[in-house]
């Protein structure tokens, strides 16, 4: 395997995190490079499961470096009670397999309450963000008011910046009629978590390019996916980083001419959490979905909205990321169905277009054009080889992947490692 940067095509939710697991079998490093932990990669491995938020999924392949890049932004505490409760699950989470960028940004308790007060103020306007402080803390970062995992591991300094901080997000805080942040009790638990980070921080850049000059295989694990992502998503409903392959470069230090190749991954069909424009939504698909218990997220909760292949999104992502090959998931949650839609294009004011509109009122404007196919009505989840893939499923998944310009190299027909099958 060379170095691979892997993204999400649609919406996030993609299935990223069993793929990366399946991949981590030849990936020596895993590298996450942007988020924080809003993403939520579900992996299933003997039976287990495990729901990893900002640890990279190589954590459960023993031999498998994991890296946090400057890119991530991280909630000391939430990291901390995530390697915790690993650990308590019987994974190895020492500083031999997981290294922890100095230059990640810090998710503090104030980003936290801000981003849910912002939401509620929002309104019916709100963007259903995760709560978890993430475009707060990426805005201080661009506002260059940030705190730094390098100033976590110096509580003098890490006092000083935080004392600031803390005074101003409480004024702002006041105007939402929360109560203040108890600085001494802030500082002291952030202080507890990071004493308990920093035998994991390091310079991530460094050990990533003495890796590429050992020629050592890197998989870039994307988090969220294509249409989250801060300048090509469906803006303002979006993540607040670069979720596109060009975010594994910038977030990690590894220039673009170190990478190989990028891998997407995207649903057999659609689905989005959060508010904003889906042109291919269908209540009646989703309704069938979550009543055989799928599609509900993993870090909140929430029930997925639901949809029908769209081929014009996963063509833009095919662009912006430079997808060489795709990955295709759940295709055994349309198991049942006795004819499949995909949407070719979208019509907005009686024109045809292949590419969606940045415009999300447009968007939202967007008449999904569909071809059907017909359902295979056969379980495949229990198939492992392409050969005995029924035709009708065969020829869908083909059909998906050449709309969206892009070749098939995985598909993958249940949660476990077992249930895929590569091309
Ligand atoms: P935030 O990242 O919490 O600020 O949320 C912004 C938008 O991104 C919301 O619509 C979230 O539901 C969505 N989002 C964030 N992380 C994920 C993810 O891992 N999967 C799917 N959607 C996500």
């Amino acid at each position: 395997m060379a170095n691979t940067i892997l993204i999400g095509a649609q919406w996030g939710d993609e299935g990223k995190g069993k793929i990366i697991d399946f991949l981590t079998e030849t990936a020596e490093i895993v590298v996450r490079s942007q988020g924080g932990n809003n993403a939520g990669h579900t992996v299933i491995v003997g039976g287990t499961k495990y729901v990893l938020h900002l640890i990279p999924s190589g954590i459960l392949r023993p031999g498998t470096k994991c890296v946090i890049g400057n890119g991530v932004v991280l909630d000391p505490i939430a990291v901390a009670g995530e390697i915790d409760g690993l650990t308590a699950k019987g994974v190895s989470v020492t500083p031999e397999n997981l290294l922890i960028s100095d230059a990640a940004h810090l998710v503090l308790p104030y980003h936290r309450h801000l981003d849910e007060a912002r939401e509620i103020a929002k309104g019916a306007g709100k963007i259903g963000t995760t709560k978890r402080g993430i475009g707060p803390a990426y805005g201080d970062k661009i506002a260059r008011v940030g705190l730094r995992m390098a100033d976590l591991l110096n509580p003098a300094v890490f006092s000083e910046k935080l004392a600031t901080r803390v005074a101003e997000n409480n004024e702002t805080l006041a105007r939402y009629g929360i109560a203040p942040l108890d600085f001494e009790q802030t500082l002291a638990q952030l202080l507890a978590a990071g004493k308990s980070l920093a035998p994991f921080v390091g310079n991530t850049v460094v050990f990533l390019h003495k890796s590429v000059r050992e020629k050592k295989h890197m998989l870039f694990e994307g988090a969220q996916g294509t249409f989250l992502d801060i300048d090509h998503g469906t803006y303002p409903y979006v993540t607040s980083s670069n979720t596109t392959a060009g975010g594994a470069c910038t977030g990690s230090g590894v220039p673009p001419h170190h990478i190989d190749s990028v891998l997407g991954v995207m649903k057999a069909y659609t689905t989005r959490v959060g508010e904003g424009p889906f042109p291919t939504e269908d209540e009646g698909l989703g309704d069938m979905l979550h009543g055989m218990g799928r599609e509900f997220g993993s870090t909140t909760g929430r029930a997925r909205r639901c949809g029908w292949f769209d081929a014009v999104a996963v063509r833009y992502a095919g662009m912006i990321n430079g997808i060489d090959t795709l990955a295709v998931t759940n295709l055994d949650g349309l198991d049942s169905l006795a004819s499949v839609k995909i949407c070719t294009h979208y019509r907005l004011n009686g024109a045809l277009l292949e590419t969606p509109p940045m415009d999300y009122a447009q968007l939202a404007a967007c008449e999904p054009v569909y071809i059907e196919m017909p359902g295979w009505l056969t379980p495949t989840d229990q198939i492992r080889d392409w050969n005995l893939m029924p035709e009708r499923a065969k020829d869908y998944l083909l059909k998906i992947c050449d709309l969206s310009g892009a070749k098939l190299s995985i598909a993958s027909v249940g949660p476990n490692r077992e249930q895929t099958i590569l091309l």
